[in-house]
């Protein structure tokens, strides 16, 4: 039996309301908490606070007063739902130990929406950003270590390779060539447009979480690495918010708004294992069958026009949390070199393509006039352990560090592939020694 969000029954407005008991619970334990557990409690805080964001610029837009009644009505339960969800982390994990996690989401839910993208272009900027996130897990896993003592895998558990990337110093980029084509509200399939909105509300969390909690540190290295990578976090929500065709109205936009927060919760309850997680998962799914219910009365009411044009008459799951390793790896070797053109065409070339003129060199001047934090991260690291904290396969490891060795442009004259034997012995720790 096929799931059709525009057939559920949801739970009614009115019972929407829940007392303070129920909005805030007991948070889960970190250390007992499964990484996709938390991935999927780190996303969901991020599609909750889209949701509850959009109806305020829709509310501001707006001159109906009826349609800003009933939009109130629903942003309140929004912004009660994202109270429950973000404040099931417990006090005790700290702010990097929480990044850790918010980064492990960038890399696996990127991978996984890239590889479930119908549209090439947009697969291939996913693709793009998620080497960038990759190396973001990467700094901040020394700090983790650094500061904390974790070893990354405490929060990653083994899922996520802890490697360098594309060097978060070269993500820096003019913000308007960051801008891409957008995707045809016509013609592009609903999996595409709630693929990006996901994605979006996931970048646009991280960089806020980084805007707000990385001056919690006293340490001024780590500060600034926080600063540089923030600022990465807003060249990719600018990136992927730029898919979207802004010729859609805004009664469209609240009904892929509602259809999306149905497709997540809808993924999440169906992978869940934890027991608590689990019902408020089930829980919100019903919550915003009914705000899409609204929003396709909305819709139908004010535009005359039938939902299911927009956004079909199947579900989609579009945050499934699965280890991608061997996807990112792939990844990783074949495209570290590719870089944005910067031409009219909106396209990607390669490092060795790029003129003296490309745009961003003048902001990676400007940003990097005093050196790149997140390169001294690496500096400091070395410095104070003679290590370098690195978890994948070992041949995998090996193969970077000679490329790093040689530079790393030259991965792009070298595309190779790995196999599935490079991952044998995935599950073991390695340290390289410098
Ligand atoms: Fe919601
Ligand atoms: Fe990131
Ligand atoms: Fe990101
Ligand atoms: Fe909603």
């Amino acid at each position: 039996m096929t799931f059709n969000p525009l057939k559920e029954k949801g739970i009614s407005l009115d019972k929407q309301i829940r007392s303070w008991y129920k909005i805030v619970k007991r948070p889960f334990d970190k250390h007992k908490v499964d990484c996709y557990t938390r991935t999927r409690q780190i996303l969901m805080n991020g599609i909750e606070v889209e949701a509850w964001n959009f109806k305020h610029a829709f509310a501001r837009f707006c001159p109906d007063a009826d349609v800003c009644k009933t939009i109130a009505e629903i942003r309140r339960i929004e912004d009660t739902q994202q109270t429950t969800v973000n404040w099931m982390t417990p006090a005790e994990q700290s702010v990097l130990e929480t990044t850790l996690g918010y980064e492990q989401v960038a890399v696996d839910l990127t991978a996984w929406l890239a590889q479930n993208e119908p549209d090439e272009y947009v697969k291939e900027t996913f693709d793009f950003g998620l080497l960038e996130d990759f190396d973001h897990l990467y700094r901040y896993s020394q700090w983790a270590y650094m500061i904390h003592g974790i070893d990354p895998n405490d929060i990653v558990q083994h899922q996520t390779d802890i490697l360098v990337s594309r060097p978060t110093q070269n993500h820096h980029n003019d913000n308007k060539i960051r801008l891409r084509k957008h995707y045809d509200r016509k013609i592009a399939s609903p999996q595409t447009k709630v693929n990006i909105l996901t994605l979006v509300s996931g970048e646009q969390q991280t960089h806020n979480f980084y805007a707000e909690h990385g001056m919690m540190y006293g340490n001024d290295d780590l500060r600034r690495t926080y600063g540089e990578i923030c600022d990465v976090e807003e060249e990719h929500v600018s990136m992927y918010e730029s898919l979207i065709d802004p010729e859609e109205t805004m009664y469209e936009k609240l009904l892929l708004h509602e259809f999306t927060e149905v497709c997540t919760y809808y993924n999440c309850y169906k992978d869940e294992q934890d027991e608590q997680l689990k019902i408020i998962w089930e829980e919100f799914l019903a919550f915003e069958l009914e705000h899409l219910r609204i929003a396709s009365d909305l819709i139908k009411k004010h535009e005359k026009r039938d939902p299911e044009e927009i956004i079909g008459n199947e579900i989609i799951e579009p945050c499934h949390f699965e280890s991608q390793k061997e996807y990112v790896a792939n990844i990783l070797i074949n495209e570290v070199d590719k870089r944005l053109d910067g031409t009219d065409d909106k396209s990607y070339t390669t490092i060795d393509k790029l003129s003296d003129n490309w745009p961003s060199y003048e902001v990676q001047e400007k940003f990097g006039e005093d050196g790149a934090p997140t390169e001294k991260t690496i500096q400091l690291i070395t410095t104070a352990t003679g290590r370098d904290i690195v978890f994948g396969a070992s041949k995998l490891i090996k193969k970077q560090s000679e490329l790093i060795e040689r530079g790393l442009e030259e991965i792009a004259q070298a595309p190779d592939t790995v196999s599935a034997d490079d991952y044998k012995d995935m599950e073991s720790l390695d340290i390289v020694e410098l």
